[in-house]
C-alpha cells in the first residue's frame, strides 16, 4: 500500500494512555505491549516521554532495540534536554511540543507568543540536524487564536518538520470547527496532518473522524480510549469506523483488536466498561428476543460489523427479554438440546426469574435446564464448601482456612490476607489453583440494602488456564461467606462447562 493510501495509526498508549490516572508500567510491560501494538500493525509508537524519568527511558531504550516494524517515537518539548533525552533512546521519530494558546502561555509558560514561536522553530531545527523524523504538536491547539496558529504552523514547516499535529488538548471542538479548522491549517501548510483529540465531551473520535474527512492523514490514538481524563480518540472505535464507515483503509490487522485491548487492559489495570463499542464485553451481545431472533437469522440485522473481524464471538444471554430462539441456542451451545415443551417450560422459568429482577447467568440457566429436563440436581457443583473459618481482629494477622470437597474427595487449605475476605479467597484459591487453575480475575462487592445488616451481593469473574470465563454471584449477609459461595459457584460454573464441552465432544 503506497503510503498516500492509507490513514496512518499513530499510538500514544504507551506516552498519553500511560498518562491516566493510577496507570504505571513498567519497561517489561511497555515492551509487552509495544510488540502486541507492532503485530496489530500501528504506523507509530509514541513510546513515552524519555526526560520523565530513567525507567521511562529504559523503556523506551528497550523499545528501539526491539527492532519493530512500528517507527517508534518519544515525546519532548521544544527544549534541548528533551530533544537530547529522546535522542539517546535511539527513537526514530520525536514529537516535540509547546502550547500555543494564550491560557498555557500566559499561565504555565509565562511566554509571549513570539517567544513560543522561536522555541518552537529552535526545537524543531535542533532536532532535525539529528536527522530524525519529526512531527510538531501545538499544543492546545484548538484553543489558539486561529492567526497566531497558522504562524506557528509555517514556521516550523520552514524549520524542516515532516509532520504537523493538531492537539485538541482539553476536548472542546466539534466535529464541524475541527473540519474547519484543519481546512484553514491546510491552506497555509503543506505537511501531512495528524490529529491528537481528548474524550472530555466523549467526542475524541468523532472529532478524529472529522478531521480526517477534511484532509487530516495521521489519527493520534490509544488502546481501550486510556489517556490523561477523560481519555484519548480510542484506537479501534477510529479504526473500525475508518473501515467499516469511511471507507478508509489503514494498516490495522483488526482480527488483533480485541486481543490487543485485554492485554492493554491487563497490564493498566484499567477495565473496559461492558458497553464500550468494540471491545466491551457487551458490544457482540444480544438479550432481548426480538433482537436474538434476528441476529440468529441474519446476523446483521442488529450487528454492524461481524464480531470475529475484531477477535470477538458473538454471544446470547437468557434474561427476561430473551425470546425462545436465543434461549435455544444458548442452551445448545452449552450441551443442551431441548425438545419444543421443555423449551417452552424453560424459557417461562426463566422470564419468571428475569420479573424478580435475577439476571439469568449461564449456570443458572443449566440448572433450569437440568431440572427441567429431569436431570439430577447433585451434578450442578462439583466443589462444594464444606467448613470455612476465619479470624480476624486488631493485633490478629486475617487468616482463613476452608474446607473444601472437590468430586467428592477433602481438601483443606489456610491462607493469610489484607482483611478476612481476601484471606477466605486465597486460601480457595489454593486449593483450586492446583486442582483446576482457576484462578479469581475480578471482584466486586455490593449492597443490596443499607444498615450494618445489610444485604451484600458479591459478584465475581473467574478464568482458567484456557482462558474460559465465567461470572458468578452470591447474596447473602455475611460478606466473608457470601464471597466464598460466589467463588465456588464461579468455579463450578467452569468446571460444569469443561465437563458438558468433554461430553459433547465423545
Ligand atoms: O494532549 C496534548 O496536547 C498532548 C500533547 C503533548 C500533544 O498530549
Ligand atoms: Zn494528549
Amino acid at each position: 500500500m503506497s503510503s498516500e493510501d492509507y490513514i496512518k495509526i499513530f499510538d500514544t498508549t504507551l506516552r498519553d494512555g500511560e498518562q491516566t490516572p493510577g496507570v504505571s508500567l513498567t519497561p517489561e510491560e511497555k515492551l509487552e505491549i509495544a510488540r502486541q501494538l507492532d503485530k496489530l500493525g500501528v504506523d507509530t509508537i509514541e513510546a513515552g516521554f524519555p526526560i520523565a524519568s530513567k525507567g521511562e527511558m529504559e523503556a523506551i531504550k528497550l523499545i528501539v532495540k526491539e527492532g519493530l516494524n512500528a517507527e517508534i517515537c518519544g515525546l519532548a518539548r521544544v527544549n534541548k534536554s528533551d530533544i537530547d533525552a529522546a535522542l539517546s533512546c535511539g527513537v526514530g521519530c520525536i514529537h516535540v511540543f509547546i502550547a500555543t494558546s494564550d491560557i498555557h502561555l500566559n499561565y504555565k509558560l509565562k511566554l509571549t507568543r513570539e517567544q513560543a514561536l522561536q522555541k518552537a522553530i529552535e526545537g524543531v531545527e535542533y532536532a532535525k540536524s539529528h536527522g530524525v523524523q519529526v512531527e510538531f504538536s501545538a499544543e492546545d491547539a484548538t484553543r489558539s487564536d486561529l492567526d497566531y496558529l497558522k504562524q506557528v504552523f509555517k514556521a516550523v514547516e520552514d524549520a524542516g518538520a515532516d509532520r504537523i499535529d493538531i492537539p485538541d488538548t482539553v476536548g472542546i471542538i466539534t466535529p464541524a470547527r475541527i473540519y474547519q479548522l484543519v481546512g484553514e491549517i491546510k491552506k497555509t501548510v503543506k505537511l501531512p496532518i495528524s490529529l491528537h483529540c481528548h474524550d472530555d465531551f466523549g467526542m475524541a473520535v468523532a472529532n478524529t473522524l472529522a478531521g480526517i474527512e477534511a484532509g487530516a492523514v495521521r489519527a493520534h490514538v490509544t488502546v481501550n480510549g486510556l489517556g490523561e481524563r477523560a481519555g484519548n480518540a480510542s484506537l479501534e472505535e477510529v479504526v473500525m469506523a475508518l473501515h467499516s464507515l469511511y471507507k478508509k483503509k489503514t494498516r490495522i490487522n483488526t482480527r488483533l483488536i480485541y486481543e490487543t485491548s485485554k492485554l492493554v487492559s491487563e497490564l493498566t489495570g484499567i477495565m473496559v466498561q461492558p458497553n464500550k463499542a468494540i471491545v466491551g464485553d457487551n458490544a457482540f451481545g444480544h438479550e432481548s428476543g426480538i433482537h436474538t431472533h434476528g441476529v440468529l437469522s441474519m446476523p446483521l440485522t442488529y450487528e454492524p460489523i461481524e464480531p470475529e473481524l475484531v477477535g470477538r464471538k458473538r454471544w446470547i444471554q437468557a434474561g427476561k427479554h430473551a425470546g425462545a430462539h436465543g434461549i435455544l441456542a444458548e442452551l445448545r451451545e452449552m450441551g443442551w438440546q431441548p425438545n419444543e415443551d421443555q423449551l417452552k417450560e424453560i424459557v417461562e422459568k426463566v422470564k419468571e426469574l428475569g420479573d424478580k429482577g435475577k439476571t439469568i447467568t449461564d449456570t443458572d440457566l443449566s440448572a433450569i435446564a437440568r431440572s427441567v429436563m429431569r436431570k439430577t440436581t447433585e451434578e450442578e457443583k462439583i466443589i462444594t464448601l464444606a467448613d470455612l473459618a476465619v479470624m480476624t481482629g486488631v493485633k490478629v494477622v486475617p487468616t482463613a482456612s476452608v474446607k473444601l470437597i472437590v468430586d467428592g474427595k477433602e481438601y483443606v487449605a489456610a491462607e493469610t490476607g489484607v482483611g478476612p475476605v481476601d484471606s477466605a479467597v486465597k486460601a480457595i484459591q489454593k486449593v483450586t489453583d492446583s486442582l483446576a487453575n482457576i484462578r479469581l480475575k475480578e471482584y466486586r462487592l455490593e449492597a443490596i440494602t443499607g444498615g450494618s445488616d445489610a444485604l451484600a451481593e458479591v459478584i465475581i469473574k473467574v478464568e482458567d488456564r484456557n482462558g474460559n470465563v465465567a461470572s458468578a454471584r452470591a447474596t447473602g449477609e455475611d460478606i466473608v461467606i457470601t464471597s466464598v459461595e460466589a467463588m465456588i459457584n464461579g468455579i463450578n460454573k467452569i468446571l460444569i462447562k469443561r465437563k458438558q464441552a468433554q461430553s459433547h465432544a465423545k
